[in-house]
């Protein structure tokens, strides 16, 4: 999945030739998951039309403050799209149009927008040769990115004028990739490593019966998918679950019994960062299995069941400098068994789930969490869907651990 994915890009054409490879630019925001608005300097419509990127963006195009040929004759907010953006990119950007963003210049709605932006602004330059190496060029995109914007290199090739040199703006795919890596490179879980264990365990009684409980596994899928968005590689060690995760950053490691858990559990802790367990273990397992199938009789069964480890704990003990979060899951005394458990097992943090909250738990899409933390600070938080849920997990570890 890209880090595009749900991005709001607002592409800003400017009018220079390479202005046609904006209709594969659109396209391949959109492949890639982000949702796209266009704007264009009215000179750049000589080079392509409105209707193709507005085709492909599925959104109007806007070039002017207010549309003349409209009844109403509708403002264009520039204001209103500068702070819809999560990101925006002029490309091509001309001379003229670097010269005007480095002045603070706004005779069009394409730069009025740019003034408006608080996102990141990535910039791509297109000009002949001779205008890309001219002093007063490189001093606009000097200046540019000194005011925080980010440049995409112009390449070498042969250039309209049919002159060859240095000037070609970089192709679409290439403005793409940039974009994706340096969204990456900034991210905050970058190069950490997180383990974490979702859904339920089965405890096998005999070769087709087991014990096991109704954990769906969507809350630990939501937070691996939440850290892998943030950059972390994810080992993502996983009961019998349905939920699908496709995301090359996470690594799932599937496993059946509390005990394959703990294995694998031990095996990946000592490299990770950050731990997070929000597994529901099955807390006792048969003490004996049984080889053969069970035959059922007319008087009762009894099966015998014993401890089985408890994973969380055993990682409290052997901690260095994991950030470890544990996951509480209680009927009554919810906060006070919860800050017990930090302690009994050396955890950093606990996310709390109380089992009288409606719409909390194991089972459904929502979950209604309180995160304490070893200090005994508690910070509740509003019914929400596990995904976003999953992330104010994600938040308030990264505010912790930085
Ligand atoms: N846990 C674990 N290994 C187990 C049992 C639980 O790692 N064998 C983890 C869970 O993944 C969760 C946390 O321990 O993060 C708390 O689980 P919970 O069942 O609420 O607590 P327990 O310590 O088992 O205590 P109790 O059931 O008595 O409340």
């Amino acid at each position: 999945m890209s880090v595009l994915q749900g991005k709001k890009v607002l592409l800003g054409i400017t009018a220079g030739i390479a202005a046609y490879k904006t209709a594969s630019l659109v396209r391949l925001f959109i492949k890639s998951g982000a949702e796209v608005k266009v704007i264009m300097t009215p000179a750049s419509k000589d080079f392509i039309t409105p209707l193709t990127l507005s085709t492909l963006s599925k959104n109007p195009v806007h070039s002017t403050f207010y549309n003349k040929e409209e009844e109403n004759e509708l403002w264009n907010n520039h204001v209103e799209l500068g702070l819809w953006a999560d990101i925006m990119l002029i490309a091509p950007a001309t001379a003229n149009t670097l010269s005007k963003m480095t002045n603070g210049t706004c005779d069009n709605l394409l730069l009025a927008t740019y003034l408006s932006a608080k996102c990141p602004v990535y910039f791509a330059p297109a000009m002949d040769l001779d205008m890309y190496k001219h002093a007063s060029t490189i001093r606009s995109l000097e200046s540019l990115q000194q005011f925080g914007n980010i440049m995409i290199p112009a390449t070498s090739g042969e250039l309209a004028s049919g002159l060859i040199g240095e000037g070609r703006m970089a192709e679409p795919e290439d403005i793409v990739s940039f974009i994706e890596n340096n969204i990456i490179s900034k991210l905050p879980l970058r190069g950490k490593k997180v383990l974490l264990t979702a859904g339920p365990t089965y405890e096998a009684i005999d070769p087709v019966r087991f014990i096991g409980n109704h954990s769906s596994g969507k809350m630990g899928f939501a937070i691996a998918e939440a850290a892998a968005s943030k950059g972390a590689e994810v080992f993502l060690i996983s009961g019998p679950s349905n939920q699908q995760i496709n995301n090359s950053l996470v690594h799932r490691i599937n496993v059946t019994s509390a005990q394959e858990m703990y294995d694998a559990c031990h095996q990946y802790f000592k490299e990770v960062d950050i731990a997070v367990l929000s597994a529901a273990v099955a807390d006792y397992k048969p003490k004996n299995i049984a080889t053969q199938k069970i035959k059922k009789k007319d008087t009762s069964l009894v099966i015998e069941l014993e401890p089985t480890k408890d994973i969380l704990k055993s990682l409290g003990a052997i901690k260095t400098n994991q950030f470890l979060v544990g996951f509480a899951l209680e009927t009554n005394n919810e906060i006070s068994n919860a800050k017990k458990k930090i302690e009994s097992k050396n955890l950093n943090a606990i996310v709390l789930n109380s089992l009288r909250d409606k719409g909390a738990g194991f089972a459904g899409d929502t979950n209604k969490i309180t995160i304490i933390d070893s200090d005994f600070k508690e910070k509740a938080f509003a019914l929400k869907s596990k995904k976003e849920v999953a992330k104010d997990i994600i938040e308030e570890i990264l505010t912790r651990i930085s």
